[in-house]
């Protein structure tokens, strides 16, 4: 059998990528410039027994040139939990990483950027949720997904945008703390119909969406369909056709006949639905960034492929491990 030269191997490459990143805007130049990372990780990842996971807020190039899986929060944490690779890079942010190693101790798992925080994860540290438990006690703790692991290790549950009603109603306790995002809090009152304890941390990104925004597109389109994410504000989402996690966004538009969507939600999913679907459908509205999730590049996946710094490798103290594995468990009972 004849073997491709180099540069053969990287046309061809070149082409593939092509085939998905041109339907949002990348020539084939700038494809056939990303082609030898592109090669070069996926080749890692063999040698390794690595396998990547990319939150669907990453960029395309690496959606559709590197990732093995991808998907929302909930989607991403049941996916760690059936990984059979030695190493897992995260193309996410902190706490997605952090989920993954809770979740399979014994693996390395790497974080390409040690700046891929959140901003909500950063509102609220274990020693708040100690504080918060002594001023209510025997209330439940529902810990959003979003939080580092010392919140999650004093937890009783997770939740995350696609489960967090359904795990809301089915406690038995007519009061709950639920941290650390407010604006979800109230979108969770709303239709849970309990008295939620909550925290003010408020997502970067989701809070800038507002009403004004959604009349003025309803006006220009009649037909369109707005879908919000839960982290948005109660006006928004209550104006909108759809609320809910990214991945229950994404099958929503898939599913739905109609042609023009504004998803209250950051860029990145929408430019993985113009790749995904059907061109005939049309995004509007505003396209917001998580500067977070957008310290992930193809370059800091490979340099942490090839040598992971000490920092980009995931650490969780067994005893808070241990802790936090069990709220998660929690999460995946409550979630059947
Ligand atoms: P999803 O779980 O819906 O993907 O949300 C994660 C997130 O960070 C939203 O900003
Ligand atoms: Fe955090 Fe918001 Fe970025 Fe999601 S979009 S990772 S909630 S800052």
């Amino acid at each position: 059998m004849q073997h491709m030269t180099e540069s053969q191997e990287i046309e061809k490459e070149a082409e593939h990528l092509y085939k998905n990143l041109q339907r949002v805007g990348w020539s084939k130049e700038k494809c056939r410039s990303i082609a030898p990372i592109t090669l070069e990780i996926n080749r890692l990842k063999k040698e390794l027994n690595a396998i990547i996971l990319a939150h669907s807020y990453q960029t395309p190039d690496i959606i559709f040139g590197v990732a093995d899986f991808v998907g929302d929060s909930f989607g991403l944490s049941k996916k760690a939990q059936q990984v059979n690779a030695d190493i897992i890079v995260f193309a996410g942010v902190k706490f997605m990483a952090e989920t993954a190693k809770i979740l399979n101790p014994e693996k390395t798992v790497i974080l390409p950027s040690l700046e891929a925080g959140c901003s909500l994860a950063d509102s609220i540290t274990g020693e708040d949720v100690r504080k918060l438990k002594a001023q209510y006690p025997n209330v439940p703790v529902v810990s959003y997904i979003n939080t580092n692991v010392d919140v999650k290790a004093e937890s009783d549950v997770i939740c995350t945008s696609s489960n967090a009603a359904k795990i809301i109603k089915r406690l038995e306790s007519d009061t709950v703390i639920f941290i650390p995002d407010m604006l979800m809090l109230k979108n969770l009152s709303a239709e849970t119909g309990k008295k939620l304890i909550g925290w003010n941390g408020k997502c970067v990104v989701h809070e800038e969406f507002n009403i004004q925004h959604i009349q003025e597109l309803k006006k220009l389109y009649p037909d369109i369909k707005i879908l919000a994410h839960l982290e948005c504000d109660p006006s928004v989402a209550m104006n909108a056709d759809f609320v809910g996690s990214t991945s229950q966004m994404i099958e929503y538009v898939k599913k739905s006949p109609a042609k023009k969507f504004m998803l209250a939600t950051e860029c990145g999913l929408v430019e993985r639905l113009k790749v995904e679907i059907s061109p005939e459908k049309e995004f509007y509205g505003a396209c917001l960034l998580c500067p977070y999730m957008k310290k992930i590049t193809l370059e800091n996946i490979l340099e942490s492929l090839l040598d992971p710094d000490d920092e980009q490798i995931i650490k969780v103290d067994k005893d808070i491990q241990v802790r936090a594995l069990s709220a998660l468990q929690k999460m995946f009972e409550l979630s059947k």
